[in-house]
């Protein structure tokens, strides 16, 4: 049996996602671009699409582009940002908490002159309202907070934060990643106040490769990539239609009930803490009570989370240390903002769910996590 506890990283696309897009690559090949019937139809279909993807978030049609997923998102996001403000103003606020690709673009434009304040975070992984309002200043142009964090998944008050934002100067732009939160949250964008937000297909059992901006009407954006003028000439380039067929199908179905869904992850995260605090001990969960719904990070004393993870693979159990990207570097920059210790970040292990996964899936990846636990301590503590 195939445990798969890291669905943060990315998930397993529903079988209908991936009929779709077969359909897409076989019949439905044609460009939408194109003036006759092969090209109209895909045409059709993609802004049946775009409209049910604006409705899951009570946004208007126009307002969703499709893009290559998170990352380009929050790239086209944060440069045209800079360049289209950046002549009067040069302070942009985050946290120290972003995915890499926040926080790489923000060392890009730091390199370019703008100044970046990076909000700390507590011991949940949350930023402190107080923080952001003293950060504010005529010179900022831009804040960009993460939604749900990856590693840890600390929820931002983001209303709440716009609101502290937008009080203060209306026309300072306010970006979410809610690339952990579309589908695990309901996020309906009118009454949040967002300017921009990005979204990433393959969490949420879709096809990777494809995404979305959520981009206020109005509200003013520079292509990161021209070309022929496709996405309202905000993204060039042939549409990537298996994917947004792909995608569309995902949101189609986790949509069709959102409440369930979030409420059965929930379940099955709650069963495998649960589970692990009963049979292992020494143990620091650092996802905060109320947190998302299908992350679990969790320190194990005298572990090295990623000899952990390399045991529990050689047994099925497929589980990440940190965020994909940055799992390769050394020690995890969230749980470092967060203050852990040293031992306690080398013995994080983050667990991540999804509905795909059985109950007895779960209860045997925490007996084989326990045997895993219990036989690299009784290594480690006789060479103590
Ligand atoms: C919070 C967050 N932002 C952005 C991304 C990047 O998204 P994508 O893989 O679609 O580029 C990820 C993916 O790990 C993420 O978790």
């Amino acid at each position: 049996m195939e445990m798969y506890l890291d669905n943060s990283a990315t998930t397993k696309p529903y079988p209908e996602v991936v009929d779709i897009m077969i359909k897409s690559l076989t019949e439905k090949y044609g460009n939408p671009s194109a003036a006759h019937r092969k090209g109209l139809e895909i045409e059709k279909d993609i802004k049946d699409i775009r409209r049910n993807i604006a409705r899951t978030i009570g946004a208007k049609e126009k307002e969703i582009i499709f893009t290559s997923g998170g990352t380009e998102s929050n790239n086209t996001v944060l440069r045209s940002c800079a360049e289209i403000y950046g002549k009067r103003k040069k302070h942009i606020i985050s946290t120290k908490i972003e995915h890499p690709s926040v926080l790489n673009t923000l060392e890009y434009l730091e390199k370019k002159g703008y100044k970046v304040t990076y909000l700390e975070v507590d011991e949940k992984g949350m930023i402190s309202e107080d923080e952001l309002r003293n950060s504010l200043s005529e010179d900022t142009l831009l804040v960009s907070i993460m939604y749900v964090n990856n590693e840890v998944g600390s929820v931002q008050p983001i209303k709440k934060l716009v609101n502290i934002v937008k009080e203060f100067d209306n026309e300072i732009i306010f970006h979410t990643d809610a690339v952990q939160a579309y589908g695990k949250l309901d996020i309906k964008v009118p009454s949040l106040g967002i300017d921009f937000m990005s979204v990433s297909g393959h969490k949420l059992h879709g096809p990777k490769g494809i995404g979305f901006m959520y981009i206020k009407d109005g509200v003013r954006i520079n292509p990161l990539v021209t070309g022929g003028g496709q996405e309202s000439n905000l993204r060039s380039g042939t549409e990537n239609t298996p994917g947004i067929y792909g995608l569309g199908k995902a949101v189609e179905i986790t949509f069709a009930d959102l409440k369930g869904h979030i409420s059965e992850m929930e379940r099955k995260r709650n069963l495998l803490k649960e589970l692990i605090e009963e049979k292992i001990d020494g143990l620091k969960i650092n996802s905060p009570e109320n947190g998302v719904c299908h992350i679990l990070n969790i320190s194990f004393e005298d572990i090295r989370g990623e000899v952990l993870l390399h045991y529990l693979e050689q047994k099925n159990v497929y589980v990440s240390t940190g965020s994909a990207c940055s799992s390769k570097k050394k020690g995890s920059h969230v749980l470092n903002a967060m203050r852990l210790s040293q031992d306690e970040i080398e013995g994080a292990i983050r667990f991540s769910i999804s509905e795909m996964n059985a109950d007895e899936e779960i209860k045997n990846a925490v007996d084989i996590l326990c045997e895993s636990v219990d036989e690299l301590r009784s290594i480690i503590r006789l060479r103590k």
